[in-house]
């Protein structure tokens, strides 16, 4: 059995310490530190790093490349192992965790989606989407089932396989895949890294919407201002630390941000990327995966705009 340590005693918080983050938290660092080689090689990628995810809310982690974004993510989700400092995922301290219970902890209580889709090219997404249950011996429950697939609009693509889906829709996909199991948390790195404009507006949408309606807990690593515009909150990185938080982030007053942490961002390849996608938003056009033919027909869904879009 998992130590639970948010349940040791629930008025002070975990570990019993009158300042640790109690019930409204999702998951938590103290000091988080990893290193990468040692001597001329050494690297400081994540600079103990204290953070918190609070239930039922969407965070953008943002920060120029070599920042520490995924390095904090694969840490807090117990894919690499931090140098020092302590995680803490819905009570459970992972470190102190064996392998087996790392292993399983990952499966049922964490949900990921990368960039790259990594779907099982062999499988449909009707099996991909329940591959994790069928792992961990579980069947769905199937009004939970029937919501996931009602959400993500994939109820006339279930029996294709990836390669016969469009890139939004093979994401949609792996999100489902994520929410399946009512993780604790979802973890997505660069999640529309690999989708235009459209394509990345529905899945944004679909976050959102699984954070509004589900109170899913979400966490996603991005580099573009328009995708952090669907968060409640951005986090700002750089060499390895937290730098900056804003509330409610727009477009905007993320583009700013990035500008005052390092004006040499505002010359990046991919802020340019970023503004040029706001600019033509309205002709982007599904492409297809891997050189396939994008599968027609989904134009006409309904695309669920960032809430604060037309604040500030
Ligand atoms: N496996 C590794 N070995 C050595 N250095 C690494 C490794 N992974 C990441 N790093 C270094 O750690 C720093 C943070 O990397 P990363 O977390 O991937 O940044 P980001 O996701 O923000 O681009 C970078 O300097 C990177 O080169
Ligand atoms: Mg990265």
């Amino acid at each position: 059995m998992l130590p639970d340590l948010a349940a040791a005693d629930p008025t002070t918080g975990p570990a019993g310490r009158p300042d640790a983050p109690g019930d409204r938290v999702a998951a938590y660092t103290e000091g988080l530190t990893k290193v990468y080689g040692s001597g001329d090689t050494r690297v400081v990628a994540l600079d103990a790093v204290d953070v918190q995810f609070e239930k039922g809310r969407f965070t953008a982690v943002m920060g120029p490349s070599g920042s520490g974004k995924s390095t904090l993510m694969h840490c807090v989700a117990g894919l690499d192992s931090p140098t020092a400092g302590r995680i803490v995922i819905g009570g459970t301290e992972i470190g102190s965790l064996k392998d087996k219970q790392l292993t399983e902890l990952r499966r049922d209580r964490i949900g990921f989606v990368f960039q790259a889709f990594n779907l099982v090219p062999t499988l449909t997404a009707e099996e991909n989407i329940l591959l994790p249950l069928a792992i961990a011996g579980r069947r769905p429950d199937p009004d939970w089932y029937r919501t996931v697939i009602d959400t993500v609009d994939l109820g006339s693509r279930l029996g294709h396989k990836p390669t016969e889906l469009s890139g939004g829709q093979q994401q949609r996909v792996a999100c489902a895949r994520a929410l399946i199991s009512r993780p604790d948390i979802v973890f997505a790195d660069e999640p529309t890294g690999n989708l235009d404009s459209r394509s990345s507006a529905e899945v944004l949408g679909f976050l959102r919407h699984s954070v509004d309606e589900f109170g899913q807990t979400i966490v996603m690593v991005t580099h573009d201002p328009v995708a952090a515009s669907y968060a409640d909150r951005a986090l700002f990185l750089a060499d390895g630390a937290i730098v900056a938080e804003l509330e409610r982030p727009t477009r905007d007053s993320v583009l700013a941000m990035m500008a005052s942490i390092d004006p040499r961002h505002m010359d990046a390849a991919h802020v340019a990327d970023a503004a040029a996608r706001v600019r033509t938003e309205e002709r982007g056009t599904p492409v297809a995966a891997g050189g396939e033919a994008a599968a027609s027909g989904e134009d006409d869904e309904q695309v669920v705009r960032p809430r604060h879009a037309l604040e500030g």
